[in-house]
């Protein structure tokens, strides 16, 4: 784990690693890459969920009666970001079943690259959570920016943006924008080229995830 700054988060786990090299591969196929993405979510939240506090309990072994860690009673809500952030979900919720879960519908106009809203459906107690919006593209960061907006609103506890891989000006116009989140990735590229693709990046997320080009 590596800190760019007191808000920012990369993860340079060799594992992590490893698996976005095969995402980034073009030759890799929809099935492979929409495991990887599951996979490298999976390992992103084990991560980020380090400062999720615990409580002593009183248990019985097989053996003898003791006392062990469990999490405790803190509430949280995944909110992917569609349709790429539902690749992430999955992962997520096989590490914490009990979050609830919230749907912020986003596309970037392929023109202007602003984002357009088309859904939106949050836990109606959002407000007593904390919150993981998952995405796994930071590229310009209007969709991150619009769909923590659109989040605040409904007065969370936290916010934490979990997303794969980072345009430095995404992180920059993040930042700038919502100063009292963290962002957690598994990498920082280079830069956005001129159609707002992430340089090297891995190409279309939703796309490579659905198969739809
Ligand atoms: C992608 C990605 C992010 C957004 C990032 O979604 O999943 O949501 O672009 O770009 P930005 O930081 O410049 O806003 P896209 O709009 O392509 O929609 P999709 O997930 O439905 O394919
Ligand atoms: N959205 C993507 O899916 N990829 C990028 O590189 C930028 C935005």
């Amino acid at each position: 784990m590596k800190l760019m700054n007191d808000n920012v988060i990369i993860f340079d786990h060799p594992l992590i690693q490893h698996k976005l090299t095969l995402m980034r591969d073009k030759n890799s196929g929809s099935k492979m890459f929409r495991e990887l993405v599951g996979e490298v979510a999976m390992l992103m939240c084990y991560e980020a969920t380090r400062d999720l506090p615990l409580e002593e309990i009183e248990i019985e072994t097989p053996i003898a009666v003791t006392k062990s860690k469990v999490l405790s009673g803190r509430k949280l809500a995944f909110v992917p970001i569609l349709r790429a952030g539902m690749g992430m979900l999955d992962g997520m919720l096989n590490m914490i079943p009990a979050a609830k879960v919230g749907h912020i519908g986003l596309y970037r106009d392929e023109k202007t690259l602003q984002p357009v809203e088309y859904f939106n459906k949050l836990p109606t107690d959002i407000n007593e959570r904390d919150v993981f919006v998952l995405d796994p593209m930071l590229a310009t960061g209007g969709s991150a920016i619009d769909a923590i907006s659109i989040i605040k609103k409904s007065h969370p506890k936290s916010i934490k943006f979990l997303c794969i891989i980072a345009s430095p000006e995404g992180i920059e116009a993040l930042t700038k924008a919502h100063d009292d989140i963290h962002i957690y990735c598994a990498a920082l590229d280079e830069r956005l080229n001129d159609n707002g693709y992430i340089v090297p990046g891995l190409g279309d997320c939703g796309d490579r995830i659905f198969g739809t080009k």
